[in-house]
Protein backbone atom coordinates (compact mmCIF):
# COMPACT_ATOMS: atom_id res chain seq x y z
CA UNK A 1 0.00 0.00 0.00
CA UNK A 2 1.63 3.59 -0.77
CA UNK A 3 -0.85 5.36 1.66
CA UNK A 4 -2.09 3.69 4.42
CA UNK A 5 -0.13 1.66 7.23
CA UNK A 6 -1.68 -1.80 9.01
CA UNK A 7 -0.93 -3.07 11.92
CA UNK A 8 -2.37 -5.27 14.33
CA UNK A 9 -1.52 -5.33 18.04
CA UNK A 10 -3.54 -8.24 19.95
CA UNK A 11 -7.14 -8.05 19.09
CA UNK A 12 -7.08 -4.34 17.83
CA UNK A 13 -6.35 -3.15 14.27
CA UNK A 14 -4.88 0.14 14.02
CA UNK A 15 -5.29 1.78 10.57
CA UNK A 16 -3.08 4.54 9.56
CA UNK A 17 -3.37 7.09 6.54
CA UNK A 18 -0.11 7.92 5.80
CA UNK A 19 0.20 10.70 3.55
CA UNK A 20 1.27 13.66 5.74
CA UNK A 21 3.04 16.23 2.92
CA UNK A 22 -0.71 16.41 2.26
CA UNK A 23 -1.95 16.30 5.69
CA UNK A 24 -3.16 12.92 4.55
CA UNK A 25 -5.98 14.07 2.34
CA UNK A 26 -7.76 11.44 0.85
CA UNK A 27 -6.87 10.95 -2.96
CA UNK A 28 -8.73 8.25 -5.32
CA UNK A 29 -5.64 6.06 -4.08
CA UNK A 30 -5.83 6.56 -0.39
CA UNK A 31 -9.71 5.72 -0.70
CA UNK A 32 -9.57 2.89 -2.56
CA UNK A 33 -6.18 1.87 -0.63
CA UNK A 34 -8.68 2.52 2.68
CA UNK A 35 -11.47 0.33 1.32
CA UNK A 36 -8.77 -2.35 0.32
CA UNK A 37 -7.73 -2.61 4.10
CA UNK A 38 -10.95 -2.86 5.78
CA UNK A 39 -11.74 -5.97 3.44
CA UNK A 40 -8.06 -7.55 4.59
CA UNK A 41 -8.90 -7.02 8.14
CA UNK A 42 -8.53 -10.63 9.97
CA UNK A 43 -12.52 -10.73 10.92
CA UNK A 44 -11.26 -13.99 13.61
CA UNK A 45 -8.88 -12.09 15.80
CA UNK A 46 -10.13 -8.83 15.30
CA UNK A 47 -12.27 -7.15 17.96
CA UNK A 48 -12.46 -3.19 16.84
CA UNK A 49 -10.27 -0.91 14.73
CA UNK A 50 -8.45 2.42 15.16
CA UNK A 51 -8.03 4.61 12.61
CA UNK A 52 -5.56 7.83 12.82
CA UNK A 53 -3.56 10.08 10.63
CA UNK A 54 0.14 9.92 10.19
CA UNK A 55 2.04 13.07 12.20
CA UNK A 56 1.15 15.33 14.82
CA UNK A 57 -0.90 17.64 12.69
CA UNK A 58 -3.62 16.51 10.87
CA UNK A 59 -5.89 13.43 11.02
CA UNK A 60 -7.58 14.08 7.16
CA UNK A 61 -7.05 17.67 6.00
CA UNK A 62 -10.43 16.39 3.46
CA UNK A 63 -10.25 15.63 -0.04
CA UNK A 64 -7.84 16.00 -2.42
CA UNK A 65 -8.54 19.03 -3.37
CA UNK A 66 -6.29 19.01 -6.52
CA UNK A 67 -7.80 15.91 -7.41
CA UNK A 68 -11.26 17.56 -7.68
CA UNK A 69 -10.23 20.48 -9.18
CA UNK A 70 -10.29 19.15 -12.89
CA UNK A 71 -13.53 17.18 -12.34
CA UNK A 72 -16.79 17.21 -14.29
CA UNK A 73 -20.02 17.05 -13.75
CA UNK A 74 -20.14 13.73 -13.66
CA UNK A 75 -16.62 12.43 -12.47
CA UNK A 76 -17.98 14.41 -9.16
CA UNK A 77 -20.42 12.58 -8.38
CA UNK A 78 -18.52 9.31 -8.61
CA UNK A 79 -15.91 10.84 -6.65
CA UNK A 80 -18.53 11.79 -4.33
CA UNK A 81 -19.59 7.83 -4.37
CA UNK A 82 -16.50 6.63 -4.27
CA UNK A 83 -15.72 7.81 -0.92
CA UNK A 84 -19.41 7.65 0.42
CA UNK A 85 -18.86 3.65 -0.27
CA UNK A 86 -15.59 3.34 2.00
CA UNK A 87 -17.32 5.36 4.41
CA UNK A 88 -20.24 3.16 4.22
CA UNK A 89 -18.44 0.36 4.84
CA UNK A 90 -16.93 1.81 7.60
CA UNK A 91 -20.09 2.53 9.57
CA UNK A 92 -21.53 -0.62 8.48
CA UNK A 93 -18.18 -2.42 9.38
CA UNK A 94 -19.07 -5.57 12.05
CA UNK A 95 -17.11 -4.56 14.74
CA UNK A 96 -16.32 -1.64 16.21
CA UNK A 97 -14.11 1.28 14.81
CA UNK A 98 -12.85 4.20 16.84
CA UNK A 99 -11.57 7.16 14.98
CA UNK A 100 -8.80 9.05 16.89
CA UNK A 101 -8.32 12.14 14.91
CA UNK A 102 -4.79 13.64 15.94
CA UNK A 103 -5.30 17.32 14.82
CA UNK A 104 -7.21 18.54 11.42
CA UNK A 105 -10.34 17.00 10.34
CA UNK A 106 -12.01 18.61 8.24
CA UNK A 107 -14.11 18.13 4.98
CA UNK A 108 -13.54 14.54 4.23
CA UNK A 109 -11.35 14.03 7.26
CA UNK A 110 -14.20 15.30 9.28
CA UNK A 111 -16.46 12.89 7.21
CA UNK A 112 -14.54 9.96 7.85
CA UNK A 113 -14.54 10.63 11.76
CA UNK A 114 -18.43 10.52 11.47
CA UNK A 115 -18.11 7.50 9.58
CA UNK A 116 -16.89 5.66 12.69
CA UNK A 117 -18.58 4.15 15.92
CA UNK A 118 -16.65 6.45 18.60
CA UNK A 119 -14.45 9.91 18.05
CA UNK A 120 -11.99 10.68 20.37
CA UNK A 121 -9.38 13.23 19.52
CA UNK A 122 -6.70 15.16 20.26
CA UNK A 123 -6.16 18.71 22.19
CA UNK A 124 -5.05 20.39 19.39
CA UNK A 125 -8.02 18.49 16.50
CA UNK A 126 -9.73 21.68 14.18
CA UNK A 127 -12.99 20.04 13.24
CA UNK A 128 -15.35 21.55 10.27
CA UNK A 129 -16.98 21.27 6.80
CA UNK A 130 -15.32 23.98 4.79
CA UNK A 131 -16.88 23.01 1.31
CA UNK A 132 -19.04 25.40 0.38
CA UNK A 133 -16.21 27.82 0.80
CA UNK A 134 -14.81 25.97 -2.01
CA UNK A 135 -17.43 26.09 -4.56
CA UNK A 136 -19.38 22.22 -3.46
CA UNK A 137 -21.17 20.60 -0.52
CA UNK A 138 -19.72 18.32 1.56
CA UNK A 139 -19.28 15.42 -0.72
CA UNK A 140 -18.54 12.07 1.53
CA UNK A 141 -21.57 12.18 3.93
CA UNK A 142 -21.11 15.47 5.13
CA UNK A 143 -24.71 16.83 5.08
CA UNK A 144 -26.72 13.62 6.27
CA UNK A 145 -23.58 12.69 8.89
CA UNK A 146 -23.10 16.05 10.51
CA UNK A 147 -26.74 17.04 11.15
CA UNK A 148 -27.75 13.37 12.80
CA UNK A 149 -24.80 13.31 15.19
CA UNK A 150 -24.66 17.10 16.48
CA UNK A 151 -28.17 18.18 15.13
CA UNK A 152 -29.49 19.94 12.20
CA UNK A 153 -29.23 23.55 13.50
CA UNK A 154 -25.27 23.12 14.00
CA UNK A 155 -24.38 21.22 11.31
CA UNK A 156 -26.49 24.00 9.28
CA UNK A 157 -24.19 26.26 11.06
CA UNK A 158 -21.36 24.57 10.52
CA UNK A 159 -21.49 23.93 6.96
CA UNK A 160 -23.23 27.36 5.72
CA UNK A 161 -20.31 28.94 7.50
CA UNK A 162 -17.61 27.24 7.22
CA UNK A 163 -16.44 27.65 10.72
CA UNK A 164 -14.21 25.81 12.64
CA UNK A 165 -14.53 24.77 15.55
CA UNK A 166 -11.41 23.27 17.88
CA UNK A 167 -11.47 20.48 20.49
CA UNK A 168 -13.70 21.66 23.23
CA UNK A 169 -15.95 23.21 21.42
CA UNK A 170 -16.49 19.81 19.41
CA UNK A 171 -16.57 18.24 22.70
CA UNK A 172 -19.18 20.24 23.90
CA UNK A 173 -21.60 19.58 20.65
CA UNK A 174 -21.08 15.80 20.85
CA UNK A 175 -18.97 15.65 17.93
CA UNK A 176 -16.18 14.20 20.08
CA UNK A 177 -16.62 11.95 22.98
CA UNK A 178 -13.17 12.82 24.18
CA UNK A 179 -10.34 14.93 24.13
CA UNK A 180 -7.01 14.08 24.96
CA UNK A 181 -3.13 15.33 24.91
CA UNK A 182 -1.74 14.38 21.63
CA UNK A 183 0.85 12.28 23.67
CA UNK A 184 -2.01 10.36 25.10
CA UNK A 185 -4.46 10.00 22.38
CA UNK A 186 -3.34 6.98 20.98
CA UNK A 187 -2.81 5.24 24.26
CA UNK A 188 -6.40 6.28 25.29
CA UNK A 189 -7.84 4.61 22.00
CA UNK A 190 -6.30 1.24 22.77
CA UNK A 191 -7.08 1.19 25.87
CA UNK A 192 -10.73 1.90 25.00
CA UNK A 193 -10.20 -0.46 22.06
CA UNK A 194 -9.13 -3.16 24.57
CA UNK A 195 -11.52 -3.03 26.98
CA UNK A 196 -14.17 -3.47 23.64
CA UNK A 197 -12.10 -6.30 22.91
CA UNK A 198 -12.74 -7.89 25.76
CA UNK A 199 -16.56 -8.03 25.42
CA UNK A 200 -18.47 -10.74 23.88
CA UNK A 201 -17.35 -10.56 20.13
CA UNK A 202 -20.67 -11.39 19.31
CA UNK A 203 -22.78 -9.34 21.11
CA UNK A 204 -20.92 -6.21 20.32
CA UNK A 205 -21.36 -6.85 17.24
CA UNK A 206 -24.70 -7.41 17.83
CA UNK A 207 -25.17 -4.48 19.53
CA UNK A 208 -23.48 -2.25 16.86
CA UNK A 209 -26.02 -4.07 14.27
CA UNK A 210 -29.30 -3.36 16.32
CA UNK A 211 -28.05 0.58 16.82
CA UNK A 212 -27.47 0.97 12.96
CA UNK A 213 -30.01 -0.61 12.14
CA UNK A 214 -32.38 0.63 14.66
CA UNK A 215 -31.59 4.68 13.77
CA UNK A 216 -33.04 3.73 10.47
CA UNK A 217 -36.30 2.85 11.33
CA UNK A 218 -39.17 3.79 13.43
CA UNK A 219 -39.41 3.04 17.47
CA UNK A 220 -41.50 -0.54 17.01
CA UNK A 221 -39.36 -1.76 14.26
CA UNK A 222 -36.12 -0.88 15.78
CA UNK A 223 -37.11 -2.64 18.98
CA UNK A 224 -38.57 -5.83 16.94
CA UNK A 225 -35.20 -5.74 15.26
CA UNK A 226 -32.80 -5.63 19.03
CA UNK A 227 -35.20 -8.11 19.98
CA UNK A 228 -34.27 -10.80 17.48
CA UNK A 229 -30.67 -9.70 17.86
CA UNK A 230 -31.04 -10.34 21.78
CA UNK A 231 -32.53 -13.31 20.72
CA UNK A 232 -29.80 -14.80 19.06
CA UNK A 233 -26.96 -14.20 21.69
CA UNK A 234 -28.51 -17.21 23.60
CA UNK A 235 -27.64 -19.77 21.06
CA UNK A 236 -23.80 -18.51 21.74
CA UNK A 237 -21.17 -20.28 23.97
CA UNK A 238 -20.41 -16.83 25.15
CA UNK A 239 -23.50 -15.90 26.65
CA UNK A 240 -23.11 -19.10 28.89
CA UNK A 241 -19.90 -18.58 29.77
CA UNK A 242 -20.52 -14.80 30.50
CA UNK A 243 -23.61 -15.46 32.83
CA UNK A 244 -22.02 -18.78 34.17
CA UNK A 245 -18.97 -16.74 35.46
CA UNK A 246 -21.38 -13.97 36.81
CA UNK A 247 -23.04 -16.95 38.76
CA UNK A 248 -19.81 -18.84 39.90
CA UNK A 249 -18.59 -14.93 40.96
CA UNK A 250 -15.80 -15.07 38.64
CA UNK A 251 -14.57 -13.34 36.06
CA UNK A 252 -14.41 -14.49 32.31
CA UNK A 253 -11.07 -15.62 31.42
CA UNK A 254 -12.05 -15.01 27.43
CA UNK A 255 -14.66 -14.93 25.32
CA UNK A 256 -14.41 -17.58 22.07
CA UNK A 257 -16.62 -15.27 19.77
CA UNK A 258 -19.19 -18.32 19.39
N1 LIG B 1 -6.13 18.53 -0.55
C1 LIG B 1 -4.92 18.53 -1.12
N2 LIG B 1 -3.80 18.98 -0.51
C2 LIG B 1 -3.94 19.44 0.73
C3 LIG B 1 -5.19 19.46 1.40
C4 LIG B 1 -6.32 18.97 0.71
N3 LIG B 1 -7.54 18.92 1.27
N4 LIG B 1 -5.00 20.00 2.62
C5 LIG B 1 -3.70 20.28 2.73
N5 LIG B 1 -3.04 19.94 1.59
C6 LIG B 1 -1.62 20.11 1.28
C7 LIG B 1 -1.28 21.56 0.96
O1 LIG B 1 -1.59 21.87 -0.36
C8 LIG B 1 0.20 21.58 1.25
O2 LIG B 1 0.88 20.99 0.18
P1 LIG B 1 2.23 21.67 -0.40
O3 LIG B 1 3.20 21.60 0.75
O4 LIG B 1 2.60 20.80 -1.54
O5 LIG B 1 1.88 23.08 -0.75
C9 LIG B 1 0.34 20.63 2.44
O6 LIG B 1 -0.84 19.82 2.42
C10 LIG B 1 0.42 21.32 3.76
O7 LIG B 1 -0.70 22.20 3.86
P2 LIG B 1 -0.58 23.74 4.25
O8 LIG B 1 0.75 24.30 3.84
O9 LIG B 1 -1.80 24.43 3.74
O10 LIG B 1 -0.59 23.63 5.85
P3 LIG B 1 -1.12 24.71 6.87
O11 LIG B 1 -0.71 24.23 8.22
O12 LIG B 1 -0.69 26.07 6.47
O13 LIG B 1 -2.70 24.67 6.75
C11 LIG B 1 -4.85 23.58 6.62
C12 LIG B 1 -3.39 23.51 7.15
C13 LIG B 1 -5.60 24.69 7.36
C14 LIG B 1 -5.48 22.22 6.95
C15 LIG B 1 -4.85 23.84 5.11
O14 LIG B 1 -3.96 22.93 4.49
C16 LIG B 1 -6.18 23.69 4.48
O15 LIG B 1 -7.01 24.59 4.59
N6 LIG B 1 -6.41 22.55 3.76
C17 LIG B 1 -7.65 22.32 3.04
C18 LIG B 1 -8.78 21.97 4.00
C19 LIG B 1 -10.04 21.79 3.23
O16 LIG B 1 -10.58 22.70 2.63
N7 LIG B 1 -10.59 20.56 3.28
C20 LIG B 1 -11.83 20.22 2.61
C21 LIG B 1 -11.55 19.69 1.24
S1 LIG B 1 -13.03 19.51 0.31
C22 LIG B 1 -13.68 18.01 0.79
O17 LIG B 1 -13.21 17.36 1.70
C23 LIG B 1 -14.88 17.57 -0.01
C24 LIG B 1 -15.63 16.44 0.54
O18 LIG B 1 -16.46 16.57 1.41
C25 LIG B 1 -15.46 15.13 -0.03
Amino acid sequence: MEFILYEQKGNVGIITLNRPKALNALNSVVLKELGQTFDAVDMETVRAVIITGAGEKSFVAGADIGEMSALTKSMGEEFGKVGNDVFRKIELFPIPVIAAINGFALGGGCELAMSCDIRLCSDNAVFGQPETGLGITPGFGGTQRLARIVGVGKAKELIYTCSNIKADEALRVGLVNAVYPLGELMEAAEKMAGKIARNAPIAVRASKQAINEGLQTDMDSALVIEEKLFGNCFETEDQKEGMKAFLEKRKVDKYLNR
